[in-house]
């Protein structure tokens, strides 16, 4: 039997890396799989095949479409069980360089993002007697010199590690858990926008800062984080910062 076996989650930005990679390990693992991401074409196009997978269109900023998802989910699937809030971008802009718009779309996109998912998914839980919610946050939450270049995320990302704490103090009552897992340097959409396609070639821009070869993380990586947090292994965790930076944030 699977660690997620009758169980439903929805997770957000599962068109690439990290949420795709969930995405594929939790249906492996016998959970039923509500897909979402804002690029639904490329959505469907790297599903195609995959079994006990709903594909669904979500805007993380949009409160009308976190409404509608959880709906969905509900009527396709019966309940919700596990919110992946996966999706996230990092713009890079310094402190100096950031506008006021830039920092209300990063926060928006990263943080607002979060407390919508969470106000819509956790009535839902409530009624299915319980829960788990795991939220990415970053490195750049915890070290001011992980992503350096990107102030507004780092806040952003700061902001959801105190709500992921509020949220499971007050949701441990309803057996709702909430944990986030701080991914370090990981190779996924986001470095390839950068133009680093290969983990050899990242882990080499950070040998002798992070301990661990190959100095650079992979999707997978952070989707088996998930996996735990998500599943009953985890069942007396809550509140908790899984970190996966290959020694990072340790040095
Ligand atoms: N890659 C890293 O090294 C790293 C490090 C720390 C944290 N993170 C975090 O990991 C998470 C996943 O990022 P990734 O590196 O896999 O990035 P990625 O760019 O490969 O994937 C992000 C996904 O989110 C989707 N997305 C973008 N805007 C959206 C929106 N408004 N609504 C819904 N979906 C949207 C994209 O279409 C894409 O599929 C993010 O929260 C990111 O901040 C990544």
């Amino acid at each position: 039997m699977g660690r997620l076996h009758n169980k439903v989650a929805i997770i957000t930005g599962a068109a690439s890396s990290m949420g795709l990679a969930a995405v594929k390990l939790f249906t492996q693992e016998g959970a039923k799989v509500v897909a979402t991401d804002i690029a639904f074409e490329q959505l469907q196009t790297v599903t195609a095949g995959m079994e006990n997978v709903l594909c669904l269109t979500l805007d993380v900023t949009s409160e009308e479409q976190w409404n509608k998802v959880v709906a969905d989910a509900k009527s396709a699937f019966g309940k919700v069980d596990i919110l992946i809030n996966n999706a996230g971008v990092s713009f890079h802009k310094t402190l100096l360089e950031e506008t006021l718009e830039g920092w209300n779309r990063t926060v928006n996109l990263n943080l607002t993002s979060v407390f919508l998912g969470l106000q819509s998914v956790i009535p839902a839980m409530q009624e299915n007697g319980g829960g788990s919610i795991v939220n990415c946050v970053s490195l750049a939450a915890v070290i001011g010199s992980a992503d350096n270049g990107a102030a507004a995320y780092a806040a952003a990302k700061g902001g959801v590690r105190a709500l992921s704490k509020h949220a499971a103090v007050n949701f441990a009552k309803d057996n709702i858990r909430v944990n986030s897992v701080y991914p370090g340097a990981i190779l996924t959409g986001a470095a390839e926008r950068h133009g680093v396609t290969d983990r050899a070639v990242l882990g080499k821009a950070f040998e002798g800062i992070i301990p661990l070869p190959p100095f650079a993380g992979e999707a997978l990586d952070i989707a088996n984080g998930y996996l735990y947090l998500a599943s009953d292994e985890s069942k007396f965790v809550t509140g908790e910062e899984l970190i996966i930076d290959g020694g990072w944030s340790s040095k």
